[in-house]
């Protein structure tokens, strides 16, 4: 893991493998981000030059790479593209620095040490920095054990040491943000993990298994439902879509309290370790990258885990419905009825509409404690993804002011998302003549059709968001910014800004 830490050093004696540099588009060319003063004066002021002439232009996600100057201990200069300068004084935004940082972590694979000098103008862009430059070095090895040479990218292994300078060491905001910036980085990085790993080693036992490990650790409460535990509580909908499946599945309980708590969060994670479809099997060409359909249960659980590291004055709870979702002669068919957790009958139409099921019986689990409010998060539908892409989650609640909170506290810490609508007519789409409702309706706006599905499973009265990460959860493209490729821990930030604000009582 890569260790963090802030630092006064003077860059021409400082350590380390390379020196990092903010470059950005001015009007007539590249100019110097604030931050490598001392680097700019030991090439007399000409290092924006240099720059031009080795090509650079200050754009987001260039990297250029040149020899440090005489005198330096490092031996190497990288100037990474920040994109348009900042107005004067006005600082560069910490998803610029998070994702130039990102950019140079990534390009630093290979090397042991790194010193950070981009522009901070407040605690916050250290804290940035740090989570772009955590997030930008991570790797997923564990399944390359051949030696040495299979680890890493390219076989290089990640940054070791990050230092980042320019910021106040002492300073207890700059700490705090360094901090906050370890514990999310790295509970956002084993989210990563657990959605890389091959779904024949991460089962609903073995997520649970990992989880209680967690919970150890860290002194959270868990309670982990079992196949028997869940028959007898009478969860058809989790039980319903684990039944085609060799894996058993389970429904486990997280809680991180606080004796200071005003507030209780609740969060639900949809943790399909692998889904194939079921009976109604996906064709060849939408299977492959289906383990990541537990991504919504990572990021809950890496919330969770985040916010007892930060002993945070507010109560997390967090559900991570798990099964496997696969078509065997147990497996639910298309026509069957589920009795749900909360009493509602549900036909099953389409076993590849699984997600719902399972969020309906663990919405219905986190409701009976009447939570302040409930976040829901779900690789849901592929409808998501033809609306907004692949890098914006999509956001539907059941009171429109809560949504708007929830699309702020995201696009504060850098997550692209968009606020949807529940439109009441696509609710007849899913009328049953057998059950109270069934688990597909109208195909147009699926999206938002399975988001009528879940309020029905949220508890009178209480306040509820859908967070529908099927476009973002997993990057099949290649890296950008801090986003590596596979898991990408989308929706982790989100959720931490969320548990935070509801600590400060900011949020509704
Ligand atoms: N896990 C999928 C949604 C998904 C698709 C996530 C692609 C990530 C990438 C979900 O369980 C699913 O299969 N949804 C169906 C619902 C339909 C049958 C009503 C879909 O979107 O096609
Ligand atoms: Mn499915
Ligand atoms: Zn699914």
């Amino acid at each position: 893991m890569t260790a963090l830490t802030l630092s006064t050093a003077a860059v021409p004696g400082l350590r380390a493998d390379a020196i990092v540099v903010g470059v950005a588009k001015g009007t007539n060319g590249p100019v110097v981000a604030p931050g490598a003063e001392a680097v700019d004066a030991a090439y007399d002021g000409g290092l924006a030059d240099v720059l031009e002439t080795l090509g650079a232009t200050g754009a987001e996600g260039e990297v250029t790479k040149l020899p440090a100057p005489a005198g330096f201990k490092a031996p190497l200069i990288l100037a990474v593209g920040l994109g348009a300068e900042s107005e004067k004084d006005a600082g560069y935004g910490s998803e610029a620095l998070r994702r130039a940082a990102g950019v140079a972590a990534r390009a630093l694979f290979g090397a042991k040490k790194a010193a950070f000098a981009l522009p901070l103008t407040e605690a916050a862009d250290a804290g940035a920095v740090g989570e772009g430059a955590l997030l930008g070095a991570y790797s997923f090895d564990a399944y390359k054990e051949n030696g040495k040479d299979a680890k890493g990218r390219g076989g290089k292994a990640p940054l070791a040491d990050v230092v980042l300078l320019g910021g106040k060491p002492r300073d207890r905001a700059y700490k705090a943000a360094v901090d906050r910036a370890v514990a999310v980085g790295e509970e956002l990085n084993r989210a990563r993990d657990l959605i890389n790993m091959p779904p024949n080693d991460l089962n609903p036992a073995a997520f649970a298994a990992i989880a209680q490990d967690a919970a150890k650790l860290h002194g959270l409460k868990i309670q982990v439902l079992d196949e028997k535990a869940l028959t007898k509580g009478g969860y058809g909908g989790i039980l319903g879509v684990g039944s085609g499946s060799a894996s058993a599945p389970r429904l486990v309980k997280l809680s991180y309290t606080s004796s200071k708590a005003k507030k209780h969060l609740a969060l639900v994670g949809k943790g399909i370790t692998y889904d194939s479809g079921g009976i109604s099997l996906k064709p060849a060409g939408h299977n492959e990258t289906m383990k990541c359909d537990m991504s919504g249960a990572a990021a809950v659980f890496a919330t969770v885990v985040a916010a007892a590291r930060l002993g945070l004055e507010v109560n997390v709870t967090g559900w991570l419905a798990l099964a496997e979702n696969m078509p065997s002669g147990s497996a639910v068919r298309p026509g069957d009825v589920l009795r749900m957790f909360s009493g509602k009958t549900v036909e099953v139409l389409n076993t590849d509409a699984e997600g719902r099921l399972v969020l309906a019986d663990a919405l219905w689990a986190a409701s009976q404690e009447k939570p302040d409010a409930i976040v829901d998060v779900a690789t849901l539908t592929g409808a998501m993804m033809l609306a907004l892409g692949n890098r914006t989650f999509g956001i539907m609640a059941n009171d429109d002011a809560f949504r708007g909170a929830v699309h702020e506290a995201a696009t504060e810490v850098g997550e692209d998302s968009w606020p949807m609508p529940l439109p009441e007519h696509l609710r007849k789409g899913m009328d049953s003549p057998v059950a109270d409702i069934a688990n597909m309706g109208e195909r147009m706006g699926g999206g938002l059709v399975a988001g009528l599905f879940l309020r029905e499973f949220v508890g009178e009265g209480i306040t509820w968001a859908h967070l529908d990460i099927a476009g973002p959860a997993f990057n099949e493209g290649g890296p950008f910014g801090y986003t590596p490729k596979g898991g990408t821990g989308s929706a982790v930030r989100t959720l931490v800004r969320l548990a935070e604000l509801a600590a400060s009582g900011e949020l509704s």
